[in-house]
């Protein structure tokens, strides 16, 4: 592995990663979000940079430091998430998808702090435009990576992802097991591709990175032919 990286697989492209959660405005106070360390995504952002690519990182609000030589664009709700996205897309080589989206925002901002009245309250949430899909579908498609992180049907899932979002490889992460991603430092994760599959057993964050970003360099290169 420590020889394979020295040879720099990734030389000479732009890795773009997503990582971290979203935070999606109530009011001035107030947000939805996910769970997400966007240790993961960091991982990923350090090893890719560690095999010779640039690397731009576009996070959510994570409390990581940013790994040496990446350049991070701090983003907090979808949108931004989306803007950030297509500002990079037209020169982006492989793009990873590693953050935790929310799929909903609420639909108005409210200009100031929402007061406390009766004992039930109603949202109305509108969806969020989907980031992966959306530049996955972009006329200068780079290679496009996501994640499918699931609680049961795992395999399914993630298989329908790949090809509903039009993605070359999805790492489908099974968040229903104890001990391992949300907040953990280990990672199990599976990687498909619409002919393969590749499953990696628990390990940590940064040691999965570095075997994803290489599985993911070999696959991007088979497919640049
Ligand atoms: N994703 C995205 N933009 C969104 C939602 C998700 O880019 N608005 C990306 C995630 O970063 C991940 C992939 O899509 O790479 C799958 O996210 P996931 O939440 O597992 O899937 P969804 O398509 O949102 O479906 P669901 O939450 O219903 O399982
Ligand atoms: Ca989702």
């Amino acid at each position: 592995l420590e020889r394979q990286f020295e040879s720099a697989v990734l030389d000479g492209c732009h890795v773009v990663i997503t990582a971290g959660p979203t935070r999606e405005a109530l009011d001035p106070v107030r947000y939805i979000s996910n769970h997400s360390s966007g240790k993961m995504g960091y991982a990923l952002a350090r090893a890719a940079q560690e095999a010779g690519a640039r690397v731009t990182l576009i996070s959510g609000p994570v409390t990581l430091t940013t790994p040496d030589r990446c350049q991070r664009v701090n983003v907090s709700s979808a949108l931004e998430m989306l803007d950030a996205a297509l500002n990079v897309v037209s020169d982006c080589d492989i793009f990873i998808a590693s953050a935790a989206v929310a799929d909903y925002r609420p639909a108005a901002v409210a200009e100031q702090k929402i007061k406390k009245s009766g004992d039930e309250i109603q949202l109305t949430l509108v969806k969020n435009p989907d980031i992966v899909a959306t530049i996955a579908s972009h006329a200068e498609r780079p290679f496009t990576v996501g994640f499918a992180a699931e609680t049961t049907d795992v395999a399914a899932y993630a298989k329908g992802k790949l090809a509903r979002k039009n993605l070359d490889m999805i790492v489908a992460n099974d968040v229903s097991q104890p001990g391992i991603g949300f907040n953990s430092d280990d990672n199990a994760v599976t990687l498909y591709w619409p002919d393969g599959e590749q499953a990696f057993a628990a390990m940590s964050k940064q040691a999965l990175a570095r075997e994803l970003i290489l599985a993911i360099a070999q696959r991007y290169t088979a497919v640049l032919g």
